[in-house]
């Protein structure tokens, strides 16, 4: 297989792209006044999670794709002057760093308006600006990917062995991948594969693997020429997969499978699955979590 496609230094991935402009329809009602990224997982918005997994990645500039009603999550990664005064004052510290703990530097974090939810294609293009020439990440910020290796972190080392393109992707149900989509892949060496195409939503029964696109990229800026065409594909919405599909024509695409427990808390019981799951797994609350989740089964 392919490694290391130039021999010059490769440019580093400093960048991610965060979309947070959907409606989150799957989440209603909760999610037509609270961004859905921002819903809890345990004690934290599911955005936090995806933000820690992108630092560990070494990203240093964050730029999110905003919508209307969207405000709070810019609210969130800054300062609430009154509410960490009163925790000072009444020196609760441990929630003082809590809160102070996820902000970020002045400048790391950009905010970009999408205007329409035209989809996620052309969500991501809106960043074209803001990255300019170099590689960059995206993070679909609903989907918590719980690893011991961060998902982006893997992702990135991909990019670092092949120089390319690269898509996480995770093994689905057969009965599953018209939900999803689907890589077609070529050669596989370990956990990752090169692609020979990909499809977005496969109608039943034609994806041309079991391997699911799964909400982790690491993109080569070229990818902005092909979203700039504003195609519209399934759904009649502006595909990133298509534009991935197109630029493919023209450069290497692979695939890497990721380690990791997914959730996707998009959806209802995807989120439930992560508040318990997550819940379950921290030392301070884990004991009392699984006292709790034993009870409600007996019932
Ligand atoms: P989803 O399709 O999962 O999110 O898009 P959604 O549209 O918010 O949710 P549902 O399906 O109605 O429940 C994946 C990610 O892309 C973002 C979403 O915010 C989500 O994080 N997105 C999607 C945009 O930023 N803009 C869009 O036009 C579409």
């Amino acid at each position: 297989m392919r490694e290391i496609l130039e021999t010059t230094a490769l440019a580093k991935v400093r960048k991610a792209v965060l979309p947070v402009a959907g409606l989150g329809t799957r989440v209603l009602p909760g999610s037509k006044t609270v961004p859905k990224e921002l819903l809890n997982v345990v004690d934290r918005p599911i955005v936090s999670y995806i933000v820690e997994e992108a630092r560990a990645a070494g990203i240093e500039h964050f730029v999110f794709i905003t919508g209307r009603g969207k405000g709070a999550i810019e609210d969130y990664f800054d300062h609430h002057v009154e509410l960490e005064a009163q925790l000072e004052a009444k020196g609760k510290t441990d929630l003082l760093d809590a809160v102070r703990g996820e902000l970020p530097r002045a400048g790391e974090m950009s905010f970009v308006r999408q205007m329409q939810p035209l989809g996620l294609g052309h969500a991501v293009w809106c960043a074209r600006d803001i990255i300019g020439d170099e590689p960059f990440a995206v993070l679909l910020p609903d989907v918590i990917v719980d690893a011991p290796n961060p998902c982006l972190k893997q992702v990135v080392e991909a990019y670092e062995r092949t120089g390319a393109n690269i898509i996480a992707v995770e093994e689905v149900p057969d009965s599953e991948t018209h939900k999803y989509g689907v890589i077609a892949p070529k050669n596989q060496d370990g956990r990752l594969y090169e692609m020979s195409g990909m499809v977005e939503k496969p109608a039943r029964g034609t994806a041309p693997s079991n391997l699911a696109i799964a909400g982790r990229y690491v993109l080569r800026p070229e990818i902005f020429a092909a979203l700039g065409r504003h195609e519209t594909g399934a759904g009649g919405e502006i595909q990133l997969t298509d534009a991935m599909a197109r630029l493919m024509a023209e450069q290497p695409f692979y695939a890497w499978r990721y380690e990791g427990d997914t959730y996707d808390c998009g959806d209802k019981i995807g989120l439930l699955r992560a508040n318990v799951a997550l819940a379950l797994k921290r030392p301070d609350l884990g004991p009392a979590a699984r006292t709790a989740v034993e009870a409600l089964l007996r019932a």
